[in-house]
């Protein structure tokens, strides 16, 4: 039920072992899990899949960054849920991430910002349907 969002758990917080407390905050503010996947994005479809950010300076960076290490995946539904989710994620940049953010509590910098969170209906639909299937939709 409600609207759907798609967010990632980036390499840095999968790799501090922060995913168990990330999906646990998403859960307990109301987020349903549709679907979920763990991966790792090769340096092709993290291109593909940033390629809106394509001529901006931190592109290449953002690739590198994306494809170091597994990600985990997921189709989120709520009521509001675009909106909803990044005020909960909180600013790209955890130095203006509010208090009690994911991203206050678990990114290490501007890129290295620990989630990601669509930043429209359309771009959800989007990039849920990069990473799944109907299949792996509940
Ligand atoms: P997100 O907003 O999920 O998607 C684009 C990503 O690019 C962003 O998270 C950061 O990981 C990264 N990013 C955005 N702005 C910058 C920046 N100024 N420098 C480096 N990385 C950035």
């Amino acid at each position: 039920a409600g609207t759907k969002t798609f967010t990632m758990i980036k390499p840095d917080a999968f790799a501090d072992g922060n995913s168990g407390a990330i999906i646990k905050m998403i859960e307990e503010a109301g987020f349903k899990i549709e679907a979920m996947k763990l991966t790792r994005l090769s340096a092709e479809s993290a291109g593909a899949f940033y390629a809106v950010h394509k001529e901006r300076p931190f592109y290449n960076d953002l690739v590198a960054y994306m494809s170091s290490g597994p990600i985990i995946a997921m189709i989120l539904s709520k009521e509001n849920a675009v909106a909803d989710f990044r005020t909960f994620i909180g600013a790209t940049n955890p130095a203006e991430a509010a208090e009690g953010t994911v991203r206050k509590l678990f990114a290490k910098s501007i890129e290295a910002n620990a989630i990601h969170g669509s930043d429209s209906d359309e771009n959800a639909a989007i990039e849920g349907a990069f990473f799944f299937s109907q299949l792996e939709r509940v």
